[in-house]
């Protein structure tokens, strides 16, 4: 089972990074699987610890993906990283297998903490759609197109019925995105717009 959360990690230096990311349970470990190039694989080879927040706040996993990294932390209780402050809840890891691959190795990682902070409040389509939304517009140079509109005007239907204004804003920002990205590709196409 994949569970999509915020991963933040630190290098050395202790400079943080936050990124949304698939996190898949396995028996005992959770799995992170950055694909080539990633910063979060760096800052896990310089310092194999991270940790994995589970949060409802979808303007967290919008705002990475569209230039809005720099949400409230707090130092982590049993590893050198940082919280998330709108983890509902977290757990922080350490590194203790790699599956080497060129393209996405897969890190195996030991549990060593877990914490709650506040209670689930119950599932919200708006928000199910936005980190939806924000799986499509992180693959814009990977999928095609007209196949991202598409699913992007089914998702748009869960999110005028059921989103507050917190998620609104969320799909807003994806949204503005893609039409910077379409606009972008019209004018140089091939160009990387992503990195
Ligand atoms: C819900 C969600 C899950 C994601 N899961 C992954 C993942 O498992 N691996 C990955 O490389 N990128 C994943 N991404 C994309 C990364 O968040 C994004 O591309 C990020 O910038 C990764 O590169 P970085 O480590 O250089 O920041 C996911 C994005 C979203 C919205």
């Amino acid at each position: 089972m994949i569970r999509e959360t915020i991963l933040t990690t630190m290098n050395s230096k202790g400079d943080v990074h936050m990124a949304p990311f698939g996190i898949t349970v396995e028996e005992d470990d959770l799995v992170i699987a950055p694909f080539r190039p990633s910063r979060t694989l760096d800052n896990l080879m310089d310092n194999p610890h991270a940790v994995v927040n589970y949060t409802d706040d979808v303007q967290v996993f919008a705002g990475c993906l569209t230039h809005r990294r720099h949400w409230k932390t707090r130092p982590a209780v049993k590893v050198p990283g940082v919280i998330l402050q709108q983890a509902l809840a977290h757990t922080e890891v350490r590194v203790t297998k790699i599956d080497e691959d060129e393209k996405r190795p897969r890190l195996h990682c030991e549990p060593v903490y877990n914490e709650m902070h506040s209670p689930f409040q119950g599932f919200n389509r708006a928000q199910s759609s936005v980190v939806e939304a924000a799986i499509l517009i992180s693959r814009l140079e990977i999928i095609p197109l007209e196949q991202v509109e598409g699913e992007i005007t089914y998702l748009s239907s869960a999110v005028e019925k059921t989103a507050g204004p917190h998620e609104l804003k969320a799909w807003e920002w994806l949204m503005d995105y893609l039409e910077e990205f379409k606009a972008h590709s019209s004018k140089r196409p091939g160009m990387g717009f992503m990195k």
